[in-house]
């Protein structure tokens, strides 16, 4: 490893800490004062806050992301017997939720542009039993949603955005997860708004999937002791929501400090590698920053030893994960999203990656792309 350089991990939640350090404690000071430490104060601001970025009339703070889909999922009464549509080209708990409620995931092939539902194979997986289209903005980046809504609407459809890796994304002026009949977001550390623990969100427009969302996530009650449905215990605690109070302030400047990240990496990376694209009138806000090559291994393999950490996100497709084997998918199914799971490669972006540090990332990558292109 080059001597000048610290070892450069994915992400760098420390640099993020040591920067938020004082108002973060002086906010986790309020909640210990203040006696209340589930379902208070923090968490109601955060629920507006939230809701009033993404743009949606209502927000449900929870435990994590996949409970937010899961609760989804449940409040649009989507369960035994069901069938949802969705990618497989994306994290497990994506379709871990689909299987929890009862429901079969049904996978259709992503599009090489945008890694997401390509709308094209949607029509021809629809059944009689399919009753939702779960989307996934994966990286930070829209799935095709005017197409994928025309053909939710044409089949009667709820459409539920997996918007875990894309807060702030916006898509033809419309922020994500208020585009769809649900949003649901991840607030696990990394992600781009992270609480310090697991912490997660929905979103809607709807008044009557709102109530039903806060009604499923505390034990299906909405008067103490008196319970309508069986719901879950999925609440956000005062102080993830307290902490993350202080991230949303900061999440606009930490978002254009990603962006330009990626047009430093977009500009300067070999030409000999797909770089990620961002079609006209769209946005990007890089949770993570994905280049494809044929040599990812090696390429891989030789940051490590410069001392530069990359990932894969993800290698194995959900249809041929072990837990889906029951759904008997097979090799070759989704021949785009298993090449593309062949090649990917993220590599470091955060706020705080210093223009040296991401010289340094991009000369050993050009270097390898000279004699491996
Ligand atoms: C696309 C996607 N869906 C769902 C989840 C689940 O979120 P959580 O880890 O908060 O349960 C994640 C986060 O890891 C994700 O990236």
């Amino acid at each position: 490893m080059d001597k000048e350089h610290d070892s450069i991990p994915m992400v760098d939640l420390q640099a993020e800490l040591n920067l938020l350090r004082t108002p973060i404690l002086e906010m986790i000071t309020e909640v210990l004062d203040s006696g209340s430490y589930i379902m208070g104060e923090k968490g109601e601001k955060l629920e507006k806050l939230v809701a009033q970025y993404v743009n949606a009339s209502y927000g449900v703070g929870v435990a994590n992301g996949t409970d937010a889909l899961q609760l989804s999922l449940r409040a649009l009464n989507i369960g035994d017997g069901d069938e949802v549509i969705t990618t497989p080209f994306t994290f497990f708990a994506t379709g871990e939720a689909i299987a929890q409620v009862g429901a079969k995931p049904v996978f259709v092939d992503i599009d090489e542009e945008t890694y997401n539902l390509d709308p094209n194979k949607i029509e021809e997986a629809i059944t009689e039993k399919t009753k939702s289209i779960i989307v996934v903005h994966l990286y930070g980046k829209a799935a095709r949603m005017e197409e994928i809504m025309d053909i939710a609407k044409l089949n009667n459809l709820r459409v539920i955005e997996d918007a875990c890796q894309a807060i702030g994304t916006e898509y033809s002026g419309e922020r994500v997860g208020s585009i769809g009949d649900i949003g649901c977001f991840s607030f696990f550390p990394s992600k781009n708004l992270g609480a310090l623990g697991d912490a997660g969100f929905i979103t809607t427009n709807q008044k009557d999937t709102y109530q039903k969302l806060s009604m499923l996530r505390n034990h299906g009650s909405e008067e103490k002791y008196h319970h309508s449905s069986i719901g879950m215990n999925s609440r956000l605690d005062e102080i993830q929501a307290a902490i993350l109070l202080v991230k949303l302030y900061y999440l606009d400047i930490f978002l254009h400090k990603r962006k330009e990240v990626a047009k430093k990496y977009t500009e300067n990376l070999s030409d000999l590698l797909k770089k990620p694209s961002i079609p006209t009138g769209r946005e990007h806000t890089f949770h993570q920053y994905c280049i494809e090559l044929d040599k990812r291994d090696d390429l891989s393999e030789v940051l490590k030893k410069n001392g530069v950490a990359s990932a894969i996100y993800y290698p194995v497709p959900l249809h041929l994960q072990k837990a889906f084997a029951y759904l008997n998918y097979r090799k070759g199914d989704f021949p785009i999203a298993e090449n593309i799971a062949g090649k990917i490669l993220a590599l470091p972006i955060f706020p705080m990656l210093s223009y040296q540090q991401q010289d340094y990332i991009i000369s050993i990558i050009n270097t390898f792309m000279l004699s491996n292109g």
